[in-house]
């Protein structure tokens, strides 16, 4: 049941224009690395670890069949399709990891005169590989976190329609599920663009798991009421001290869960921590055009002329996670030692990544 939201066919990226679901299951075909680009600004393509795994693809697009360009001129358009994808959205580290690793591939076949095209293709699906492993391992870490017969809250959308494999907030419900640890499943509407309403309870109902969608305001009704056991959501950065940037409202469950007592738990790929931003603070949020708040699905719900604040994430400070988990195991505090530790620790094969 879990989907590859973005796989590289013949010389195409194939993908799922997310923007459409669950209405109608588009998929789209290009060979241009700008349609790609112009997918992940627009969320048709989107999640973290799957903006990374479609731009490293997206330059496999831009490199290829150019056997009759120069060197120069390939190493050229190579590094304009990088900036290109690189802007096309700030918050999301995977997206300058993967970017990162593409870069260095080039660098390294080039001063090798070996084939630029086929090894930035072997990276990318290289990526894209690490990515499904790294799912897996941490539904496997993160399952072991769930208590027996737990109804559990997530927010935004993380399973195979934001990364690699299941997912990874998503991807450890889902093995729980399969444990039969998991009895329910809240997933938060997560406004402005509802991938909670419209991609996880259609992810979670094609999994034939018990779910029940909330309105963001309602978490605390369900705490409240002692019916959550667990949240788990996923992140977009996670900086150095374990501060975590994820969608907008998980900063809001995060307090709530301090309050009731229940268990934050985050889930990321290690290619989501990024050693370079030591703190929250640091980390650039994201702002969206107002109409994605006084319009929903293209109606407008607000007056003209209403002023709109719309960051697409906030920061939860690390003091209010419980657990971080990784494709490299459980952070706990003080997350910044964890975290650390988990970065010096080689990388299992086959890609080498982080
Ligand atoms: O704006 P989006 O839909 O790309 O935001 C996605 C999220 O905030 C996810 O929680 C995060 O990327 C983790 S996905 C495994």
């Amino acid at each position: 049941v879990s989907i590859r939201a973005v796989e590289w066919t013949e010389g195409k990226v194939r993908f799922l224009d997310q923007t459409k679901l669950p209405g109608e299951e588009v998929w789209r075909e290009t060979d241009d690395h700008r349609v790609v680009a112009e997918a992940i600004r627009r969320l048709e393509i989107r999640g973290a670890p799957l903006i990374g795994i479609a731009a490293g693809m997206a330059v496999a697009l831009a490199a290829q069949g150019r056997s009759a360009a120069s060197a120069a001129d390939t190493d050229t358009a190579i590094a304009a399709a990088i900036a290109h994808l690189q802007a096309t959205r700030p918050t999301a580290v995977n997206l300058t990891y993967a970017l990162d690793r593409i870069r260095e591939r080039h660098a390294h076949a080039r001063a090798a005169g070996r084939d630029v095209a086929r090894e930035i293709l072997e990276e990318a699906l290289l990526i894209a590989r690490d990515e499904e492993a790294a799912s897996a391992r941490i539904a496997a870490y993160g399952a072991e976190l769930i208590p027996d017969g737990a109804c559990v809250l997530t927010h935004c959308n993380t399973g195979s329609l934001a990364a690699g494999g299941e997912g990874t907030a998503l991807g450890i419900i889902r093995a729980a599920h399969r444990a039969g640890r998991v009895r329910r499943v809240y997933a938060t509407e997560t406004r402005p663009l509802l991938q909670g309403a419209r991609l996880t309870m259609w992810e979670l109902l094609r999994a034939g798991i018990d779910a029940v969608l909330i309105t963001d305001g309602t978490a605390a009704t369900v705490m409240a009421r002692g019916e959550v056991q667990a949240v788990l959501v996923g992140a977009d950065r996670i900086a150095a001290n374990g501060d975590t940037a994820n969608k907008v409202g998980t900063h809001m469950l995060a307090v709530l869960a301090g309050r009731f007592g229940v268990p934050m738990i985050v889930a990321a790929p290690l290619s989501t921590v990024d050693a370079a931003t030591p703190r929250g603070a640091d980390i650039p949020i994201e702002e969206r055009q107002p109409d994605e708040v006084t319009h929903i699905q293209g109606v407008r719900v607000a007056p003209a002329g209403a002023r709109v604040f719309a960051p697409a994430f906030d920061v939860t400070p690390a003091e209010l996670i419980t657990a971080i988990v990784t494709d490299r195991g459980v952070s706990r505090h003080p997350h910044a030692e964890a975290l650390a530790a988990m970065l010096r620790t080689p990388a299992p094969r086959p890609g080498g990544g982080r």
